[in-house]
């Protein structure tokens, strides 16, 4: 496996196969959680991350297995987000290596502390969601903050099928 930060130029059959990628473990990490269409991003917006540098992309055998957004929040703190694994390779250490490559490019920025976000349903336990918790808890990040989504986003409360929490975890790099 090998990971690298995607350049500004990639093309557009990888911008489209990580876009689809991260559409397909989306729509089955947050069943339940959103009406309508559950589509976590566009080709559109992924591009605006590529040429911003963010798009970090793990490759296997020339194919893309997982991808990960990593961006930095202030001088101090780093950030991923949109963390995908290719379902058919799951359990290969992708996701692992991903996380780490991300906290890495943090560090070597000097970021001291890195964040992720996650979603969860209040009144019950999402498989997918509990799994991420206790990864997530395992990889050395703790809950920092625990705020109602539909509170902290109004614009997405009318889209939301179910009451969700929206949790930030914390690690320190240091
Ligand atoms: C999260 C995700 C990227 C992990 O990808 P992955 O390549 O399978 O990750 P890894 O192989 O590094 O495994 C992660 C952990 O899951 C465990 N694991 C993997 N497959 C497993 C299985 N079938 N059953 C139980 N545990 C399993 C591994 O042991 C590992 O734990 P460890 O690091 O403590 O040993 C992947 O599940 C995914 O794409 N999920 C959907 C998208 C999502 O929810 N993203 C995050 C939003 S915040």
């Amino acid at each position: 496996m090998e990971i690298e930060l995607l350049p500004p130029s990639a093309g557009a059959a990888v911008i489209a196969r990580i876009t689809a990628l991260v559409n397909q473990v989306y729509a089955e990490s947050e069943k339940g959680l959103w009406l309508g269409s559950t589509d976590r991003t566009s080709t559109d917006e992924v591009a605006g991350f590529v040429r911003a540098g963010e798009i970090a992309v793990a490759f296997v055998d020339g194919d893309v297995a997982g991808s990960v957004r990593v961006q930095r929040l202030d001088a101090a703190t780093g950030e991923f987000g949109m963390l995908a694994a290719d379902p058919a390779r799951r359990g290969l250490g992708i996701g692992r290596e991903l996380v780490r490559f991300a906290e890495r490019a943090s560090r070597d920025v000097g970021c001291r502390e890195m964040q992720l976000e996650l979603l969860v349903p209040r009144e019950w336990t999402h498989p997918a969601k509990k799994f991420l918790a206790e990864w997530y808890d395992r990889l050395g990040y703790r809950v920092t903050h625990r705020a109602d989504l539909a509170e902290d986003y109004p614009h997405l409360a009318p889209s939301l099928a179910t009451p969700c929490d929206f949790l930030v975890y914390r690690k320190d790099l240091a």
